[in-house]
């Protein structure tokens, strides 16, 4: 099978090999985990991992030369520890880092030399006041309610985002409402940003509960309202962000490749754009699925369509093509509010993907340079961290407020927040050895999740 393969790229393209490979190991992942699309927030449980693969492909095992052609590998390793701010080898590794809470005068208060404190570099410090709301938050989504569906450990709740050099003011829900009166914001993306916003809608239910307002026919798209503030929330189902036909029915069985238009924007966000204060848009995973790309209306080529006689591009490809024409629509639209981008977050699988036995069963977080990040969170990180930096110059030349919501960091060092088994309700009544499947990338709610909203809120009112 592998050499079938190779024949379809000579030697020139073998770090497209490479890249394809990466993408076909991690595809049987990017199929299922972000097609629990449909019935969120609906009382009815889904299946959104059937153990099924329907008409699925079986995923074909590309060898993929780990220390072969470095100088092909889309990204370098030096590189890529470079941009996944890793600096393995710069601290005394066998000094334990201090898990402390820093004082008065602790070091770690002395600002940066640039006097702007990176809110998106720092640890997970123990911290005694636990979560925001709990699992009685009706905006939680079965699937999320970890504690609810009976996950034994709790010490993933007792802990604080501390940037190394400053403090991240708790989140106040009454502030942040009083400063959002008569505004709306948005949450533009796929099943991750569903996942934020019920963390925001349940911090602010602390002041007043929202009412929903608005959903499409699957509930990916709704809006809520809070009452007293006039204020309200959109969250808005474009995994892509690009104008993309989708052939999936509800358990996330593909019936044929995704038709992605690299150079159409997605109507579903576009046609409400200006009407929207804030937005945080965010994609990057779907793209690893089989698709067939088109620009002009013409087809450029594919990614994992082997049925198809059509160049293979390599998921990075489309992603790098997508993010720019997004980005240039944005940079140049005259927006008067502001714009987060969110980077794409890692999963935590150990041991196998989301089919082939994969866990998280850490109940701590990690320390920096602990956890892995795995190539195809480099590849797609990379192209995140090359893109934005020249849309943010355009952005300001132009007077766009364009921002960076970098989470992938702090996020990669919670493998402990998953839901992992927890995702059904009391996976293991029916004995420890039933067969569960597992959620190791959407967060429990709550869970670290909360600390998006804590940064969020910082860079609002501190700029
Ligand atoms: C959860 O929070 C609600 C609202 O704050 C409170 O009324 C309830 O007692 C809490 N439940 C638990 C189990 O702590
Ligand atoms: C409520 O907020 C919207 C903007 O989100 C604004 O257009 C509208 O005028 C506001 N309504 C009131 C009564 O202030
Ligand atoms: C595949 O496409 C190439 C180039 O368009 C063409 O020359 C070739 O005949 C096609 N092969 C098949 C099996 O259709």
């Amino acid at each position: 099978m592998k050499l079938k393969w190779m024949h379809w790229f000579n030697h020139k393209h073998k770090h497209l090999v490479v890249k394809f490979g990466v993408a076909i190991l991690l595809m049987g992942l990017a199929f299922r985990l972000f097609l629990s699309t449909s019935n969120e927030f609906s009382p009815k449980t889904e299946a959104p991992f059937p153990e099924e693969t329907g008409d699925l492909e079986q995923p074909i095992f590309v060898e993929f030369p780990q220390n072969e052609d470095q100088d092909e590998m889309p990204f370098p390793r030096k590189e890529a520890q470079k941009e996944t701010h890793f600096p393995e080898n710069t601290v005394d590794s066998e000094q334990p880092i201090s898990r402390q809470v820093p004082g008065d005068g602790d070091q770690d208060q002395i600002p940066p030399p640039n006097g702007k404190c990176d809110l998106f570099s720092g640890d997970w410090i123990p911290s005694t006041s636990g979560s925001a709301y709990n699992e009685s938050c009706p905006t939680i989504e079965n699937p999320q309610n970890c504690i609810r569906n009976g996950r034994p450990d709790t010490g993933f709740l007792y802990w604080k985002w501390k940037p190394r050099y400053c403090e991240i003011p708790k989140f106040d829900p009454g502030r942040f409402l009083e400063m959002m009166r008569n505004k709306a914001w948005a949450l533009i993306g796929d099943s991750i940003s569903r996942n934020h916003v019920q963390s925001l809608l349940c911090m602010l239910s602390k002041v007043e509960r929202a009412v929903q307002v608005y959903h499409d026919k699957d509930y990916r798209s709704r809006r809520w309202h809070f009452p007293s503030y006039n204020f309200s929330v959109s969250v808005i189902w474009s995994p892509f962000l690009v104008q993309a036909a989708i052939f999936e029915d509800f358990d996330g069985v593909a019936s044929s490749e995704v038709e992605l238009h690299l150079d159409k924007l997605d109507k579903k966000w576009v046609d409400q754009y200006h009407g929207w204060d804030y937005m945080i848009i965010s994609t990057g995973k779907w793209f690893l699925k089989s698709a067939i790309y088109y620009e002009g209306n013409e087809v450029l080529g594919c990614h994992y369509c082997p049925k198809r006689n059509l160049t293979e591009l390599g998921f990075d490809f489309s992603y790098r093509k997508a993010l720019r024409f997004v980005m240039n629509f944005i940079v140049k639209s005259d927006y008067k509010g502001t714009i987060f981008f969110r980077t794409s977050t890692p999963d935590h699988f150990e041991g196998g993907e989301w089919n082939t036995g994969g866990n998280c069963k850490k109940t701590a977080p990690a320390k920096e340079g602990e956890v892995e990040v795995k190539e195809v969170n480099k590849i797609l990180r990379g192209i995140e961290l090359e893109e934005f930096p020249k849309a943010a110059a355009e952005a300001s030349k132009h007077g766009v407020n364009l921002k960076l919501l970098d989470l992938f960091q702090l996020s990669l060092l919670r493998p402990d927040g998953h839901p992992g088994p927890y995702r059904q309700y009391h996976p293991f009544e029916q004995g420890r050895n039933a067969k569960v499947q597992t959620d190791c990338l959407h967060w429990c709610l709550p869970g670290p999740i909360e600390s998006w909203n804590d940064i969020l809120m910082e860079m609002i009112v501190n700029g």
